[in-house]
């Protein structure tokens, strides 16, 4: 069965579309609905008073408009909305966040021991990450930055280019970065000037796909809640032969949409 209604996914501009095509590239079926609240970025300078009634008052209206789960695809209302999104959506919608997906995955990982985060004030400020980290892997050492002028740069238009670039090179010459193994992009925005950060970044220094794991860990959680949309593609021929559904399952693997049509 087609499950209709959508994806929501929000941010405060266009960061969250780097979580949106990480979700698509990995959840081709599902339909989505992308709210970016332009009216009010940038969320990384505001107070999580402000941050919780803009977050809840958009998960009202993903609700409202019939989507089936919802991505956080902002580090900022991640960090310091979670709760407040999650009673908006209520007991039947499921909330993904952009924090604990990174963190469960960076505790699994070999070579992740020294971790560098950046993120928005409001990000740093609120110390999720370290917290969450604390939790799940207490021998993780953390070093975290906030980057304020990065979004604001990128939500320009400005992806790695010499203007990021700049904004970056300021920001590391902070020496806590120098034995790090691994890097949080802690801001949606921040995949878009992924190319700078690593020219920047001692080589070796893994820098972590963030909406790749959160569209992992929706893609977990709608196939648990049997609301992952199956492929709507249909293969047809005009013999049904066991060689061709021997070899087109596979190919495709056994949940193929496979049917004869004779023009006899
Ligand atoms: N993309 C958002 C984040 O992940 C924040 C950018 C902003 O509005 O400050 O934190």
């Amino acid at each position: 069965m087609i499950e209709h209604r959508p994806i929501g996914i929000f941010d405060s501009g266009i960061g969250g579309l780097t979580v949106a095509r990480a979700i698509n590239d990995l959840l081709p079926n599902e339909s989505i609905l992308y709210f970016g609240d332009t009216e009010h970025l940038p969320y990384g300078e505001k107070s999580p008073e402000l941050i919780r009634r803009y977050s809840s008052r958009i998960a009202e209206h993903l609700v409202s408009s019939g989507c089936k789960a919802i991505v956080v695809a902002c580090n900022s209302a991640s960090s310091n909305a979670l709760d407040a999104v999650v009673h908006a959506a209520g007991p039947d919608v499921p909330v993904i966040d952009m924090v604990t997906p990174v963190v469960r995955s960076i505790s699994t990982e070999a070579g992740c021991e020294h971790v560098g985060l950046i993120g928005t004030r409001a990000t740093i400020s609120s110390g999720l990450y370290r917290d969450t980290m604390k939790q799940l892997n207490p021998k993780t050492k953390l070093v975290s930055r906030a980057t304020p002028l990065l979004a604001s740069a990128i939500e320009e238009g400005f992806f790695n280019d010499s203007i990021p670039l700049a904004v970056l090179e300021a920001y590391f010459s902070d020496p806590s970065f120098d034995n790090i193994d691994c890097m949080i992009l802690g801001c949606t925005h921040y995949p878009l000037v992924k190319e700078n950060v690593q020219d920047l970044l001692p080589k070796g220094v893994k820098v972590i796909d963030s909406p790749q794991l959160v569209a992992q860990e929706l893609k977990r959680l709608l196939t648990e809640s049997a609301q992952i949309n199956p492929p709507i593609h249909k293969f047809q021929v005009s013999d049904l032969t066991e060689n061709f559904k021997f070899s087109a399952h596979h190919f495709f693997g056994s949940d193929l949409n496979l049917e004869e049509v004779s023009f006899r």
